[in-house]
């Protein structure tokens, strides 16, 4: 079993698109082992994206991250690194797969509506990131 770090980001939530997304999760077999509802603060969110730090987009990124509420997840399955990213589609919906959770619902390249760890070392980071033992369950 493998545990991934998920986020399901402003634009999502905003636009009550949180319990279509857990679903999603669901019917394709993860067990969400921490969830919790969290408003990001400007500094949060400096930090979570701290490898992003130089790029263009960094600024707008954490200002998108924190203006409103997010849910954080703790997910779980064989697999579940390579097959959340599967799930969620391309970072830049215009180029995610048919039926992924960013081509049916995010905005645009920033406003992509998930966020999934990228690999094993980086989960290893997200995860305590935003959880601590006793909320993953
Ligand atoms: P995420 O998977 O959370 O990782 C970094 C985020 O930066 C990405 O999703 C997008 O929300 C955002 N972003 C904005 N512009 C870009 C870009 N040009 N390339 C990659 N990510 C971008």
């Amino acid at each position: 079993m493998e545990r991934t770090f998920a986020i399901i980001k402003p634009d999502a939530v905003e636009r009550k698109l949180a319990g279509k997304i857990l679903d999603r999760i669901e019917a394709n077999g993860f067990a969400i082992r921490g969830m919790k509802k969290i408003k990001m603060t400007r500094e949060q969110a400096e930090g979570f994206y701290y490898v992003h730090k130089e790029r263009p987009f960094f600024n707008d990124l954490c200002a998108f991250m924190s203006r409103s509420p997010v849910i954080v997840l703790c997910l779980e399955k064989d697999n579940a690194i390579a097959d959340w990213r599967t799930l969620m589609g391309a970072t830049n919906p215009a180029n995610a797969e048919a039926g992924t959770i960013r081509k049916d619902f995010a905005i645009n390249i920033e406003e992509n509506s998930a966020h999934g760890s990228d690999a094993p070392e980086t989960a290893a980071f997200e995860i305590p990131y935003f959880f601590n033992a006793f909320e993953l369950v």
